[in-house]
């Protein structure tokens, strides 16, 4: 019985020092945690954001990439932030509401000059700086614009398509917004280059949402709406991956000349199988990687070059040869 007591006795003198000491310690990391995170944000030097036109987008997580590579060399503490899904009122939120937080710079597309002027100027007025990428705002506030020359982009993709092909062609226009300025410039662009060519005619133009399946839905629909279609253009990064879905269940893939935007790998995939016949070659992880650089030097104060375009070209399946690191999106700066 005494025995008993004794042990029941020992039991609760431990749990009375063990508490204590555990507490103690759960506490010590949490102060730990607090303390490293705000030794974190004060080796940061500046604060900017990347407002993409839609966040889980193959080709904008490569423009993210550049832009975070870009910003591990120069302290900046990068945030990502934009609409799940393409959409122009959640794309202006965002930049509305990184203005709010005071951030030291922006980098987005002015996807529509006149919805984006008002806001670029509010930013301008807190002293935030923009840099456009991708999609330029004319005559908007921003600084800087880094990115394709898109309406040449389109240009050269007619080209693309005069060179390739013999004969009548009629052509369906698949792009990824009818409403936004980047994709207007890469279809008037290639309207321009062939308008001269008699042969080639554009038999009509549907959107595709930026979507994978918006574009397989808009290429069926030219194909029901045109019988006579021999050609696809697609003006932005799944467009063509999209039609050559469509076009593979209508008849024959190999019937059609597909020309597509963008190096994303289904993309060069398809080109390797002979399925898309060219590929508009962007840079999007040198065009974050630029935008970065060129934010650091507008918060020195330094004097920018308001167009910064990046590189556009064509690539055709004999161009594969290249090895990996030496294909467009793999090029750093
Ligand atoms: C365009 C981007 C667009 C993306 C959509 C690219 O070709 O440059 O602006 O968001 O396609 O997938």
């Amino acid at each position: 019985m005494v025995k008993l007591s004794k042990l029941i006795g020992m039991g609760a003198f431990l749990i009375f020092c063990l508490v204590p000491v555990i507490f103690l310690c759960l506490l010590g990391q949490d102060l730990f945690k607090i303390e490293s995170a705000f030794e974190e944000a004060s080796t940061y030097q500046y604060h900017f954001v990347l407002v993409p036109e839609e966040l889980d987008n193959e080709y904008w997580q490569l423009v993210q990439k550049g832009a975070a590579d870009a910003a591990a060399v120069h302290r900046v503490y990068l945030e990502y932030l934009g609409p799940k899904q393409a959409d122009l009122d959640d794309h202006l939120k965002t930049i509305d509401m990184a203005i709010a937080g005071h951030v030291d710079g922006i980098m987005t597309q002015g996807l529509d000059a006149k919805k984006y002027k008002p806001l670029f100027q509010k930013a301008r007025e807190k002293g935030i700086d923009i840099v456009t990428v991708d999609t330029d705002a004319e005559g908007s506030k921003r600084q800087v614009y880094v990115g394709t020359d898109n309406y040449y982009s389109g240009f050269i993709a007619g080209q693309a398509l005069i060179a390739d092909t013999k004969g009548e062609q009629y052509v369906g226009i698949v792009t990824g917004r009818l409403d936004v300025i980047h994709q207007k410039l890469r279809v008037q662009g290639f309207q321009d280059a062939v308008s001269a060519e008699k042969r080639i005619h554009i038999a009509g133009i549907e959107e595709s949402a930026i979507t994978k399946s918006g574009a397989s839905g808009a290429a069926y629909k030219l194909l029901n709406d045109h019988a006579k279609l021999t050609a696809f253009y697609g003006t932005s990064a799944l467009d063509g991956v999209g039609i050559i879905q469509a076009t593979a269940q209508y008849r024959s893939a190999a019937d059609f000349y597909v020309l597509a935007f963008d190096t994303l790998p289904d993309t060069i995939q398809a080109l390797d199988e002979g399925k898309i016949d060219a590929v508009v070659v962007q840079h999007p992880y040198e065009m974050g990687y630029q935008a970065v650089e060129s934010l650091v030097r507008l918060q020195k104060g330094e004097k920018e070059e308001p167009l910064q375009h990046t590189g556009t070209s064509v690539m055709r399946r004999e161009d594969l040869s290249l090895n990996q690191t030496e294909r467009p999106q793999g090029v750093q700066p």
